[in-house]
């Protein structure tokens, strides 16, 4: 078929599961990058307000003996751990294009590395916040890097648990971080928050390792045109020989697509809002929205300020809520990854909207009838609270990183995947920013206390919205395929057209518009990375 390939077949793996574990595995590891991600989110939050850290970096008030640093200090190292990650998500989009997936993400550990070499040796405020820049711009590097590798290279019909993968690594790291943090805040030296921040050169090395010796997205390859580079990295994620008749046709099916895409022209940044027949528009949007509204959803709130908020209500030991909610988001995590390719995408966002926006409004509701010295009232509030973060950890939390990292065709993925990173690590930055400003009861502040309940509850209605007109079905799809499902079909109707793609396999041909389309054939389904 002239410039075309099948997508039929048994497919990769289908005869042989040993073949596909192979990369199953691979893409699993680069999880990995989460525990970068999490710790570093969590350590910093624990950091800054250990005494030793406090008493190096802030002053001591001649009366009192507390050490403290300004309210501009503070906001400097909160505001700079954000910018720093922000511009690593949208560096990370040039690295990844130019050097490659892997290659970046090692690139993205040396930064970080340097980042915290800089603030584990820092007893000036000057050299910590630096060293907050560099660690973040890894971190934000690392944030986007993961979840394309991952998507790039592993089986579809698993893409969506290996991404989950990640989210779950996030919830990992941010226990872990809880856990040492409070195992050496009570230090009466340097070590309270030296040894939590130099533990992550551990994570830093274990990661870049693993990606040295990971093969190459051959996506990325076929870009490049190491069309031979690309047949060898394939065969060592799916377990078959680069000649095999597979691995030539799914490289084929990539190298149609991205032909038909490269024809269009070079893409850049303004290619990413245009309006085409393959609604790249649309899908930046999109990816940035998710990330918007996953944000939205509150759960750094709980994450941030949920000590705060828990000891009013009536809660004293700020760790046990700590841990609490920390592992209910990690188990939780293990049932989202299963019901992602159970259940689809979109589903999951959906049900997960509706679950937080009714707990979140009974949360709200509890908060403002009944009183503080209601013990029992207040524990059916935190039960709703945790119930929130359950719905969050299953749904939301990994399926805006699965829907981020395979909703972009080839030649925009790098660009249009750092915008929506770069989204959630803005938004990150802004609701924890104005948190206490609408929280407290302080002058200048809106005082809402639990009524911010009704912030989040009407958000995650948003998110309902948002996932129903705007979030296509992708599951089990490859990343050709879902290019076709969004030239054919609307979110909307997404559903069925997948189901009817899945059942009928797929052509891609070049069409006479010279775009790539979906054509129905009969022949079987093709389980193919
Ligand atoms: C979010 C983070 C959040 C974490 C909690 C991630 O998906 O992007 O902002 O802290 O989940 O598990």
């Amino acid at each position: 078929m002239a410039g075309g390939a099948i997508a039929t077949g048994e497919g990769v793996g289908a005869n042989a599961p040993r073949n596909v574990w192979a990369g199953i595995l691979s893409t699993l590891f680069a999880a990995f990058g989460g525990i970068l991600f999490g710790y570093d989110t969590g350590v910093i939050s624990g950091v800054q307000t250990m005494k030793d850290w406090l008493c190096t970096f802030g002053k001591r008030n001649s009366v009192t003996g507390v050490c403290a640093i300004t309210s501009s200090q503070q906001s400097l190292v909160v505001s700079i751990l954000s910018a720093g990650t922000f511009f690593g998500a949208l560096f990370a989009a040039p690295a990844a294009d130019l050097l490659g997936r892997r290659w970046s993400v090692v690139l993205a550990v040396l930064i970080f590395a340097a980042g915290v070499a800089m603030q584990t040796a820092a007893t000036e405020l000057p050299l910590f916040v630096v060293g907050r820049v560099f660690a973040g711009w890894g971190v934000g590097m690392v944030s986007m890097l993961v979840p394309m590798y991952q998507s790039e290279c592993s089986p579809k019909w698993i893409r969506g648990a290996v991404v989950s993968g990640y989210q779950w690594a996030i919830t990992i790291g941010l226990l872990v971080a809880a856990v040492i943090n409070n195992a050496t805040k009570d230090n009466a030296s340097h070590s309270a928050w030296r040894i939590p921040i130099a533990i992550q050169f551990i994570w830093g090395f274990i990661l870049a390792t693993g990606m040295v010796l990971l093969p190459e997205s051959p996506r990325w390859l076929i870009k490049k045109e190491r069309d031979e580079d690309a047949a060898r990295a394939l065969s060592r994620l799916i377990s078959l020989p680069p000649d095999h008749p597979e691995v030539q046709g799914e490289l084929d099916e990539i190298r149609v697509s991205f032909q038909h895409e490269k024809e269009l022209g070079e893409s850049s940044y303004l290619d990413c809002f245009r309006p085409t027949h393959n609604k790249i528009l649309l899908r930046t949007l999109t990816g940035i929205f998710i990330q918007a509204w996953q944000q939205l959803t509150g759960i750094n709130f709980i994450f941030y300020y949920g000590t705060v908020f828990f000891k009013n209500s009536g809660i004293q030991n700020p760790f046990l809520i700590t841990i609490a909610t920390n592992i209910i988001n990690v188990f939780m995590t293990l049932p989202g990854m299963w019901g992602v390719e159970k259940f689809g995408r979109r589903r999951l966002l959906l049900v997960g909207a509706i679950g937080m926006c009714v707990c979140e409004f009974l949360v709200a509701i509890i908060g403002v009838t009944i009183s503080t010295s209601n013990t029992a009232g207040q524990k059916v509030l935190i039960a709703f609270v945790c119930i929130y973060i359950a719905f969050f950890a299953s749904t939301w939390g990994p399926v805006a990183w699965v829907i981020t990292g395979e909703i972009f065709p080839l030649n925009v993925r790098a660009k249009a995947m750092s915008l929506s990173v770069a989204s959630n690590w803005l938004w990150n930055f802004g609701i924890g920013y104005a948190t206490p400003y609408l929280v407290n009861k302080e002058p200048g502040s809106a005082g809402l206390e639990a009524k911010v309940f009704f912030i989040w509850g009407s958000t995650c209605a948003g998110c309902f919205l948002f996932t129903y007109f705007c979030v296509p079905e992708t599951k089990g799809l490859s990343l050709e395929q879902i290019d076709i499902l969004y030239q054919n079909t609307t979110p909307m109707r997404s559903v069925s057209y997948r189901r009817q793609l899945k059942r009928d396999g797929v052509e891609l041909v070049v069409g006479s518009h010279g775009g790539p389309h979906g054509k129905h054939d009969s022949t079987s389904e093709h389980e193919k990375v």
